[in-house]
This record gives C-alpha cells, structure tokens and sequence, in this order.
C-alpha cells in the first residue's frame, strides 16, 4: 500500500541542528522506516541560499523515503498542510541583549509562526519547539493558535532527560537500556530538575542505589542542568546532534509511544498537576500513547524535589508574566 507522506516543517532549516537533523528525518528515524516524508524548511531571506544547498545533499542522499522538499521565507507557505512543525529558528541572544529583549525578538518569530499553524497546518499537527527559551517560545506559539488543541505544542527537554540518564549511568555502570523513569521537571534552562528518585537502575530505585545526596545535589544536578553551557564552552558552539537527536526521539516517542512501565520528559501544557500552574508549558514525566503525552499522576514529590521543582516553575511564571507584559500572549 502506498502511503500518504507526512509534512515536516523545519524551521532554522540552515542552520546547525538543522543540517544534524534534516538526514534522520529524511531516513524515516523521525516517524518510522515505513513512512514516506515531505520537507518543509523555513528559513530567514538571508540564509535561504544555504538551505538549497542542504536540500541539494538532501537529494544527493536519495533517500527512498523523501517524496519531495519545498523551501520558504514564508511560515504561511512553510506550514501549509504540515502535519509535524520542528521549530528550531530562533533569536539567539547577543551582547547586550537583555532577557526581555531576548522574550521580545523571539516573540516576533514565535507568534507569527503559532499563526501560521493556526491558519495552515494539518488537523493533526503536532509541534515541537525546540528554539530558545523553548518553554517560552512554545507558550507563545500555542497562544497564537487558539484552533489547535493545546497540547499538540510542547518543548524540548528530551537532551537534558537523555543527558540526565548517560550520567546516572556512569555513576551506576548500569547501561543506558537499563535506565527508566528519569524525570526532567521544569524549565529547560539551568534551574531545570532532574530526578532520580522514581528512576529505576537495572530494577532497582535509582536514588537508593546511588545512596549519594551530596553527588545528587553537587554534580549530578548541576551537571545536566549546566551541560548546555559547557557545550558551548567545549565546542564553541551550542549542541547541536545531540539535540538533533532529542528532537527526533521526542517525536518518535509522542507518535509511537513509550515503553510499557517507563515514561519519558517532555514540556507540555500544564493542567495543574503537582502544583504547576495550569497552561504553563513546564516538563513533567510523561507517558506516550495514541499518539498523546500524559502527564504521568500520582508521584510522591519529596521536599528536595518540592524546592528544586517550585524554583524551575517559579521562572517559567516569570517568564510568563514578561511576556504577557510585551503583549506576546
Ligand atoms: P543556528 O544559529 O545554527 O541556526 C538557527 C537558524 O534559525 C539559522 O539558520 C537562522 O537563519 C534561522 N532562523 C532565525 N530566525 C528564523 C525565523 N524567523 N524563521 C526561520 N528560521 C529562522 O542555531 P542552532 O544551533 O541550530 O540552534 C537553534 C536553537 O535551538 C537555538 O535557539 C538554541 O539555543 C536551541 N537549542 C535548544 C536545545 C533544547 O534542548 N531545547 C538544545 C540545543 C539548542
Ligand atoms: C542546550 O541545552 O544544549 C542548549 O539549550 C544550550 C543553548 O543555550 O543553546
């Protein structure tokens, strides 16, 4: 049988993780080794010359899942029909740039691309933001698409959950494949909260096998929260693969599931579970099924995870309250 191929829209199509990802799209890691795609890169005028030029290595792959590529400046044109929307491009902040300045300019990229969707995609559009400040961004867009279910928008916190689960597994020796139920909680930025206390290492309760608080509090926190910034600091250059790769597993999980018994992190509209304030896009342990996240209920919230999370949730309000202030949403 033949397949209607599935659109994806990539924003920031030119740019570092775009050229990481668009080759795993276009080889079915995305949705599946039997679904056919469509890209969509969008980009900004400037940099449109340097996304033919991946859509030409694009060609150069002869991918038999690719069905065809389109590239556009236009987000009307970029979002038409899509049914997955990968919104990568963003404002990076400069010298001098404040953080409301920062909220503002990716404001001007957020919300007329959350219209676009309104206006263009696919009823069964779902969207990751990926972009800088992600939970932000993506709390902008989702407001700017009052006809599209809230939930189909989320934000990335897949890289600081797979981060999170390579350094429990260092400090274990337990490998990756045994490694369930990490949380990320919060904002993806540094005051992020990975928790271990529901993880499972080979079976058994990930913070009672480490038996480490100090560890906990002094390098495993700060490790994943700041991994980020020491990236950067490494390379020169934000993540990009590595991020390429979250991307990809975060679709993949909300499209096919997650595994019975594990869940995964992902930002998602709050609804006011463990205290996160309702409509605020903050990461939670989620379940992947039907093509629906849930945010995974019932979890004892210890007071070091209580303090940890409320901290993260206090600056995605803050967030919240600064662009409500610049009109954004
Ligand atoms: P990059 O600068 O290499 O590429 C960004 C691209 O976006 C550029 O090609 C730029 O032209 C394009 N762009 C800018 N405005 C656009 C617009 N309005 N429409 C379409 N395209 C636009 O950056 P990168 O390394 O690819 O990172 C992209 C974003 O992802 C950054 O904000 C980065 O901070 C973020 N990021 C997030 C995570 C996460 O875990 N959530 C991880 C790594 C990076
Ligand atoms: C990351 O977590 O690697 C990025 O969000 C860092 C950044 O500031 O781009």
């Amino acid at each position: 049988m033949t397949r209607t191929p599935v659109n994806v829209t990539v924003t920031g199509a030119a740019g570092q993780i775009g050229y990481a990802l668009l080759f795993r799209i276009a080889s079915g890691h995305l949705l599946g080794p039997d679904v056919p795609v469509k890209l969509r890169l969008l980009e900004i005028t400037p940099a449109l010359k340097a996304a033919e030029g991946t859509a030409m290595e694009l060609d150069d792959c002869a991918f038999p899942l690719l069905k065809g590529i389109d590239i556009s400046d236009d987000p009307n044109v970029a979002f038409d029909g899509a049914n997955v929307g990968l919104l990568v491009g963003a404002r990076p902040r400069t010298a001098g740039m404040e953080r409301g300045d920062l909220l503002e300019a990716n404001g001007g990229i957020f919300g007329p691309q959350g219209k676009a969707i309104n206006d263009h995609a696919a009823d069964d559009i779902r969207v990751l933001v990926v972009g800088n400040p992600a939970n932000t961004n993506a709390l902008i867009a989702q407001s700017s698409a009052p006809d599209v279910p809230a939930d189909r928008f989320t934000a990335m916190t897949r890289l600081d959950h797979n981060r999170a689960i390579s350094q429990l597994s260092k400090k274990t020796g337990v490998p990756v494949s045994e490694i369930r139920r990490l949380t990320i909680w919060g904002n993806h930025s540094a005051t992020q909260y990975p928790d271990i206390f529901h993880a499972e290492v080979a079976g058994k309760n990930a913070a009672e096998t480490v038996n480490d608080e100090k560890w906990l509090a002094e390098e495993f926190i700060p490790t994943v929260a700041k991994r980020g910034a020491a990236i950067i600091a490494a390379r020169g250059a934000s993540s990009a693969a590595s991020a390429a790769n979250a991307a990809i597993d975060h679709v993949f999980t909300w499209t096919n599931g997650t595994a019975e018994g594990d869940w995964t992190s992902a930002g998602v509209v709050s609804d006011g579970s463990y205290g996160v304030p309702e409509g605020l896009i903050s990461s939670f342990p989620v379940t992947a099924k039907d093509g629906r996240f849930e945010i995974v209920q019932g979890l004892d919230v210890n007071e070091f995870s209580r303090a940890r999370i409320d901290a993260s949730v206090a600056e995605l309000e803050e967030e919240r309250e600064a662009v409500r202030g610049l009109g954004l949403i």
